[in-house]
């Protein structure tokens, strides 16, 4: 196959703005999935400066409502035959209860089912492509909590047991692609960037607020460049990161929980039921 492709959720800030600046000039082709068409057409400017080659098709995408997600990949689906690479980035915290336009609270919907979604419709155009690779940008916030029931719209919301199970939900993805594709050629990495200086949470808090908070927490955190690097090595690196968790770039075992495979089932089999279905 002649174009390598490289799709990405979430390029218009942070990591994922960052990742596709360095990528620019490895692929011949990439699908900015956007949900702020100002932003990405501005990005779509600064890629061409950097490739002139490059062909950049934006997609307009928004990962919180899932008919916004199948119109994405409709469109995708008419546009191109293969994927080489796919990359799940977009993500946000929510610091109060909100529920996205199909009814879930927005953490879940945004973070896990919406890109649950798109990656079930975009998998046969990965598995069609010389690569086959699929990243998930997860986090080291897995951690937090266990999964429980109810999964997609809690009874009582707590925003960080709420994004902790969210990409909970991710690295459960990213270990299901692994687990059932990864015989047929797919390689799959479910990321933690670090504690990178993006926009995320900041939306949701005044100004004031948001400098004092992120003036004193900012020291800890490293910059976007540097968070997008555990991104960038997964793509570059299938070899070595295809099928694991890297941490910042080092490979390491994820916690109980992490890998709790009957949580992990019943969980998968909950998305299914929910999105209608039959298999990812
Ligand atoms: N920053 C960290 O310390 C950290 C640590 C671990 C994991 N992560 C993960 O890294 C990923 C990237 O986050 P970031 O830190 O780079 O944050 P960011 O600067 O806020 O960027 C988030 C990206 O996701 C997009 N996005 C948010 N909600 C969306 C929606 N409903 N539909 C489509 N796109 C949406 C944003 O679009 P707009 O530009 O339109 O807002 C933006 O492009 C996330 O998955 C996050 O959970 C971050």
């Amino acid at each position: 196959m002649s174009e390598s492709i490289l799709a990405i959720t979430g390029p218009t800030s942070g990591i994922g703005r960052e990742t596709v600046k360095a990528l620019a000039n490895q692929f011949s082709s990439i699908l900015l999935l956007c949900r702020n068409l100002v932003k990405a057409t501005a990005l779509k400017q600064e890629l061409l400066k950097k490739n002139v080659q490059l062909n950049v098709t934006i997609i307009e995408c928004d990962l919180s409502n899932l008919s916004s997600v199948r119109k994405a990949a409709k469109t995708i689906q008419t546009q191109f035959d293969h994927i080489d690479c796919l990359i799940n980035n977009a993500g946000m915290v929510a610091t109060s209860r909100k529920d996205s336009t199909d009814g879930y609270e927005l953490m879940m919907a945004t973070n896990y089912l919406g890109p649950f979604l798109l990656t079930h419709e975009l998998l046969p155009l990965v598995m069609n492509s010389d690569r086959k690779q699929i990243i998930v940008v997860s986090s080291g916030a897995y951690k937090f909590v266990p999964m429980k029931r109810p999964f997609f719209s809690p009874k009582h919301f707590d925003p960080i047991t709420g994004y902790g199970r969210s990409k909970l939900g991710t690295l459960y993805l990213a270990q299901e692609l692994h687990e059932m594709y990864s015989a047929k050629g797919l390689k799959t990495t479910a990321v933690h960037p670090g504690m990178v200086s993006t926009n995320i949470g900041k939306d949701n808090v005044s100004k004031k607020v948001g400098d004092i908070i992120f003036g004193l927490l900012d020291p800890l955190f490293v910059t976007a460049e540097e968070g997008a690097q555990a991104v960038i090595s997964a793509v570059e690196h299938p070899e070595v990161y295809g099928g694991v968790y890297s941490h910042e770039g080092k490979v390491i075992a994820v916690k109980k929980h992490g890998s709790d495979f009957v949580m992990r089932r019943e969980f998968i089999d909950a998305t299914l039921e929910e999105l209608d279905l039959q298999a990812l």
